[in-house]
């Protein structure tokens, strides 16, 4: 409801910023505007393809140009028509997409507006170029600071609402993901001179670092579906070991990413989140047997060895390079929100959001699952447990929008047979 509230707050302070943005720009020049609307398309789905969403680095040089080039009004629908067709087949709710729009008018808008304030002016309009090359190229660094700052003030706050992390802890994962923001500020300002010196046609120069942009995606997609057959090797490693948790990586990564979507959380997250869900037992290879399926209560030193499965998980994966990033996941999704949990006993934000979720997750599945030690849980039992665990265990958070997901159907565990066994 807050992120709701907020996203219409955003979409209504756009609204305003359109009006004046429209009032005050008395050029407007539809070739240009279509031009980099197509090319800002191209960049960001190229971009979404090849990053997977993590990265808005090449369509933020061509908002920067068509800032420069065509003023205010120009940056503010280009950035519009990119967020739009972007978001075209996401199926995320209105709100949402008219929210990503709405931020990006603003800063667009706003940088435009200190652009021109600052003496810069819209260069496709100019016969001959800026008198002061230094004070132009101020402005247009300010504008691209300014631009920048305020999208990612804007998408923190939607980040912190949405998943309730700290404004600390959301700023810093904002940051890691714009450390290609001032190569692609000096992009943009190369961009916008040369079509402001040799013209529009100019632009088709471009294409050719789009040409080899797309044949590193296709290097790229041959790299995923490698990485991808890798993790599915080991989690059939681990299935192979142990019976009764077969189908239960699957489920737990779907759950987790379901979960993660709900909480709004990014391509990029979701991603790590579902590896990290498919492998967050895969240090149990290194138990007996014996303790693995054992159908009665495990020893105390018996406890002790499976209490080493998430470092054990975490060596493994360690040396898997492409997989680094999961690692600091499967290794925590043991802790505890009270820090009684392991192997490293982190208290609450400490742990990651994304181990969090899965830890959620596992919760669940392991309930509503069958296990050699135990019988198996309704979906209304497992629901209450997962809430009783909010007291020191679990994040409420997660849980909160974890029954939310099922109740709406977002989250749909498998049918049970009568002995317990999923459907599926
Ligand atoms: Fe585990």
């Amino acid at each position: 409801m807050r992120t709701q509230i907020y996203s219409y707050l955003v979409i209504g302070m756009s609204g305003v910023c359109l009006y004046f943005v429209i009032g005050g720009s008395p050029q407007l020049d539809l070739l240009l505007i279509i031009a980099f609307s197509v090319l800002s398309i191209v960049t960001e789905l190229l971009s979404q393809r090849l990053l997977g969403g993590g990265s808005t680095s090449l369509a933020f040089s061509v908002y920067l140009a068509a800032v420069l080039l065509g003023g205010p009004i120009a940056g503010v629908i280009v950035a519009a028509a990119t967020s739009l067709s972007a978001d075209i087949y996401s199926g995320k709710p209105w709100y949402r997409r008219l929210f990503n729009v709405g931020q990006l008018v603003i800063s667009a808008a706003a940088a435009g507006t200190a652009y021109h304030q600052l003496g810069g002016e819209a260069l496709y309009f100019v016969e001959a170029p800026p008198d002061n090359s230094f004070a132009w190229f101020l402005a247009a660094i300010t504008a691209a600071v300014l631009f920048a700052a305020i999208n990612a003030a804007f998408v923190s706050g939607a980040l912190v609402l949405a998943t309730g992390e700290s404004i600390r802890s959301v700023l810093s994962d904002v940051f890691s993901y714009t450390k290609g923001l001032p190569l692609a500020a000096m992009l943009g300002i190369v961009i916008a001179q040369l079509v402001a010196i040799a013209g529009l046609p100019y632009l088709l120069l471009l294409l050719a670092p789009f040409l080899i942009a797309r044949q590193t995606f296709m290097i790229y997609q041959r790299q995923q579906h490698t990485y991808m057959d890798t993790v599915r090797s080991l989690v059939a490693a681990l299935e192979a070991t142990d019976p009764y948790t077969s189908g239960h990586t699957q489920r737990v990564a779907a759950y987790a990413r379901s979960l993660g979507e709900r909480m709004g959380l990014g391509d990029v997250e979701l991603r790590r989140i579902e590896w990290a869900a498919l492998l967050h037992d895969i240090g149990k290879i290194a138990l007996k047997n014996e303790t693995l399926c054992k159908p009665s209560s495990l020893t105390e030193d018996e406890y002790s060895e499976v209490k080493k499965h998430p470092q054990v998980a975490a060596n493994i994966l360690g040396e898997v390079d492409f997989l680094g990033d999961i690692t600091p996941l499967v290794a925590s999704h043991h802790e505890r929100m009270d820090g009684k949990g392991y192997p490293l006993g982190l208290v609450g934000e400490e742990i990651p959001l994304a181990a969090r979720i899965i830890t959620v997750a596992d919760a669940f599945d392991a309930m509503t699952s069958c296990r050699s030690y135990r019988s198996t849980a309704s979906v209304e039992e497992a629901v209450l447990e997962l809430q009783k665990a909010t007291d020191g265990h679990l994040d409420p958070r997660c849980v909160e929008h974890f029954v939310a997901a099922l109740n709406a159907g977002i989250i749909n565990p498998p049918r049970l047979k009568a002995d317990g066994e999923p459907n599926a």
